[in-house]
């Protein structure tokens, strides 16, 4: 557990997500997975960015709680862990609201109407306004989350690499506007600036997200939107039921046509989920039709219920109760962190009367 009053030793990696229910092998895959690695070798700050939900769900906010809790059972059914890292809830670091309006001074319009997201999603949920300030917003309230914890890296997937790029470039228009104070009294209240002694908000890099092509039973992209997915908390009979409704290989419409693995996305499934000795059966069953697709869907959905397996465990021994009260304490943890760069943002932005009063 990263200790806020001393300078870390290992890099400081920070991420989160949106609430957004239950968690699928998606999002198991495409961040966090990784994120559970990170912990071995990093100082970590995961958390659940409900005033982010709150920028396109604001009509009808009634499932961000609930969903809140049913990530958080994710997040530690999946391997986060609390003794090892910070887990903590957006909305409860008032911090992040500070720095997201110092920030909106700074944060030129066209910056924000620039960001290829904002078309794409005003687009793609055309069925909610979103024309609104605080969508627009929305990055620089990213930019906020991050620079508040001074991070080395953000491990993100692609969807959300423009988003760190502009944090980057709001950093640095800070750090020109509002140098560094001098620290007069270096053992004090500014000891964070002997990790970064030169900016008060340094750049954190990418650290992107390497993420398997993951269909969902439709064959698209798994994703929440399009309704395909399987989530982490499925029970095994759920999983082989989603299984058998995948869509196959669509050359192979007879038992006795030859399929192909690669133009199907239970191959693709397999290639992520399953071992190299399996992956040789469908490979060898599938191009001389010797297996059927219901054969080789049931082999898919051992794989899966395989790496689901230590997770529902996890998931079935944590309550909600003690979900939200490790958020809880995680979300002090958090605010104490947040409030060493705000002083330091606050000095350096000349926001601080007593610096400028007569003594
Ligand atoms: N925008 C991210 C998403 O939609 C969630 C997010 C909010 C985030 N703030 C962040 C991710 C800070 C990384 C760092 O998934
Ligand atoms: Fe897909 Fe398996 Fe059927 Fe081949 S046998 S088409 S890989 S489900």
């Amino acid at each position: 557990m990263p200790d806020p009053a001393t300078p870390a030793s290992r890099p400081r990696a920070l991420s989160g997500m949106r609430p957004t229910g239950k968690l699928h092998l998606g999002n198991y895959m495409g961040a966090l997975a990784n994120w559970v690695k990170l912990q071995d070798a990093y100082d970590c700050y995961f958390f659940i960015a409900d005033w982010h939900a709150l920028t396109t769900d604001y009509a009808d906010p009634s499932q961000i709680a609930p969903n809140t809790v049913e990530v958080m059972l994710d997040y530690l059914a999946a391997g986060l862990d609390p003794e090892r890292s910070v887990l903590f809830l957006q909305s409860r670091v008032k911090q992040h609201s500070e720095l997201f309006l110092d920030l909106a001074m700074i944060s030129p319009l066209g910056w924000l109407e620039r960001v290829p997201s904002y078309k794409e999603m005003l687009e793609n949920l055309a069925h909610k306004d979103l024309t609104t300030y605080g969508f627009l917003g929305y990055p620089v309230l990213m930019a906020a989350d991050i620079l508040l914890y001074q991070p080395d890296f953000v491990p993100v997937g692609q969807d959300q690499q423009a988003h760190v790029e502009l944090t980057r470039e709001l950093a640095r228009r800070f750090n020109q506007f509002y140098p560094r104070a001098k620290a007069k009294n270096p053992g004090g209240i500014l000891r964070a600036a002997q990790v970064h002694p030169l900016y008060v908000l340094p750049e954190p890099k990418v650290l992107l997200t390497p993420s398997p092509k993951l269909p969902g039973t439709d064959g698209r992209k798994m994703s929440k939107s399009y309704g395909n997915t399987i989530l982490l908390s499925d029970p095994e009979p759920v999983v082989r039921q989603k299984l058998k409704t995948m869509v196959t290989d669509p050359a192979r419409v007879r038992r006795t046509d030859k399929g192909d693995p690669d133009k199907c996305p239970v191959g693709d499934l397999h290639k992520v989920f399953s071992s190299p000795e399996t992956m040789a059966k469908v490979y060898e069953g599938c191009r001389s039709a010797g297996i059927g697709c219901i054969e080789c869907k049931s082999w898919a959905a051992d794989s899966l219920v395989k790496i689901l397996e230590p997770i529902q465990h996890r998931r079935a021994a944590t309550t909600e109760k003690q979900a939200i009260e490790i958020l809880n304490a995680g979300s002090l943890r958090a605010a104490a962190r947040a409030e060493q760069t705000m002083i330091e943002v606050r000095s350096a932005m000349q926001m601080t009367l007593t610096t400028v009063a007569p003594a």
